[in-house]
């Protein structure tokens, strides 16, 4: 038999950079927009609109351009598959939004550069974009972080989650709020039977053999090829606290708003979190 090739980022961002994923999620930035719920939280978390703000994972810009339109103006996104990047640039450019949209792996150091933030007393390598006071302990502060639509949960290997929690953190000033969601493998009766089998695969090494850690999915449908990690709650509260930063609120996304059937269509169900920086 062949050896199997294990996931890696490169695979997803293969999979992100495929045409059929790349239509899926540009028309989404162009016409489904925030969901009820995003706006909710957005709102509740992020009530200042000069707020600074990162958005890793932002695909085609769907929350992006969903912010600049709630009024914010000091946005930053990056995403490391370089079709969506394209997108995001095409669409922010089209709605005249002047948004800074990097190339960028969040499992890799967020370079301040990369962001287009510099220390104040470093030469400016990139004119026309702000220029943020660092702080004496030498971080560059957003004032919050999101990662949208299960992204970081788009991250081989926990290992990698982690740093990628890491990365953001070090670029957020102390107390900012990171919001991002992911699944819930405990979340309805269905899932938690499911979730019985898959371990009863592992116990017997019968699992899908692409697949890195339990909990992990790879499947294939008409928006193209998805890897996606689905924790358990106790997962994501450690990994918050290993990583820089303190729990403050999650909820599954059934119990805040009423979606839309073209958001339901988008996006099955998912468990928000909100985590201060440290
Ligand atoms: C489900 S899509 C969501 C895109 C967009 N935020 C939205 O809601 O429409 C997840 C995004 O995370 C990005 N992503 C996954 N891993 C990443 C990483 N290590 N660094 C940066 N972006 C990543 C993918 O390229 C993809 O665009």
């Amino acid at each position: 038999m062949p050896p199997v090739n294990k996931i890696s980022s490169a695979t997803v961002r293969d999979d992100f950079n495929d045409p059929i994923a790349v239509v899926h999620y540009a028309r989404a930035a162009h016409s489904l927009g925030l969901w009820k719920s995003e706006k909710l939280l957005i709102e509740r978390f992020f009530p200042d609109t000069n707020a600074r703000l990162l958005e890793a994972g932002c695909g085609a810009g769907r929350v992006t351009l969903g912010l600049w339109e709630l009024g914010y103006r000091q946005l930053t996104a990056f995403d490391f598959a370089e079709e969506l990047v394209d997108q995001a640039r095409a669409l922010a450019e089209e709605r005249s939004a002047p948004i800074p949209i990097h190339h960028a792996d969040a499992t890799q150091p967020i370079q301040s550069n990369l962001l287009g933030y510099f220390p104040s007393d470093a030469p400016s390598k990139n004119p026309g974009h702000p220029q943020v006071q660092s702080n004496p302990i030498g971080y560059f502060g957003f004032d919050g972080a999101l990662f949208m639509f299960n992204g970081l949960m788009q991250i081989p290997g926990r290992a990698n989650r982690r740093l990628a929690l890491q990365n953001i953190a070090a670029v957020c000033r102390p107390d900012a709020p990171l919001l991002f969601t992911t699944h819930d493998r405990d979340h309805s009766r269905v899932e938690r039977a499911s979730w019985k089998l898959e371990a009863l695969r592992w116990d017997q090494g019968k699992q899908d053999p692409r697949l890195v850690e339990f909990g992990d999915r790879y499947f294939e449908d008409d928006v193209g090829r998805t890897f996606m990690h689905l924790p358990d709650r106790a997962e994501i509260l450690e990994d918050l606290a290993a990583t820089g930063w303190t729990h403050g609120f999650d909820s599954m996304r059934r119990d805040l708003v009423r979606e839309s059937r073209a958001v339901v269509d988008f996006s099955d169900e998912c468990r928000f979190w909100v985590a201060r920086r440290n």
